[in-house]
């Protein structure tokens, strides 16, 4: 069984009370579980983290090289400025699924932009929660297409 750690980063914890209008009314508890439960239904056994700090998210990428196969990152607004972030990836050498809640390029000229792109497997946004859905949908797809470690 693959092990996908599901991450989100700063004031998603927030989720279900800030900006509604934006980012919907699910609260991350209820991503998490989903993410959990969708994980057991299609064979992923899923790990949820958050953390409003840049260093801790990337301590916890680096814990995800031998504990996990694949990561779901929502780096929320390190996703605009952090070239630390991008590096971790790089080097963790696990695929990232990057995933946004709102569709970034259509709003502000700087959420256009993403660090976490060039080194991700590829970019979901713009689905809302279902958005972690089809991110553990696509990791599946990748992990199996390969040899499992
Ligand atoms: C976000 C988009 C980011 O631009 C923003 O800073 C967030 C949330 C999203 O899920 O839509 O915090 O990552």
């Amino acid at each position: 069984m693959f092990s996908v750690l599901v991450l989100n980063g700063p004031n998603l914890n927030l989720l279900g009370t800030r900006q509604p209008e934006v980012y919907g009314a699910t609260t991350l508890a209820m991503i998490e579980e989903s993410c959990r439960t969708h994980g057991r239904a299609i064979g992923l056994d899923v790990t949820c983290e958050q953390s409003n700090h840049e260093g801790a998210l990337i301590d916890l990428l680096h814990r995800a090289r031998g504990h996990h196969h694949g990561v779901v990152l929502n780096a929320g607004a390190y996703t605009h400025s952090s070239i630390a972030l991008m590096d971790a990836i790089s080097s963790i050498a696990l695929p990232v699924v990057e995933v946004h809640l709102s569709n970034i390029h259509a709003r502000e000229t700087f959420r256009h932009k993403s660090f976490i792109a060039p080194v991700a497997l590829g970019q979901i946004c713009g689905f809302g929660a279902q958005g972690y859905i089809l991110a553990l949908d696509a990791l599946k797809a990748h992990l199996e297409s390969g040899p499992a470690e």
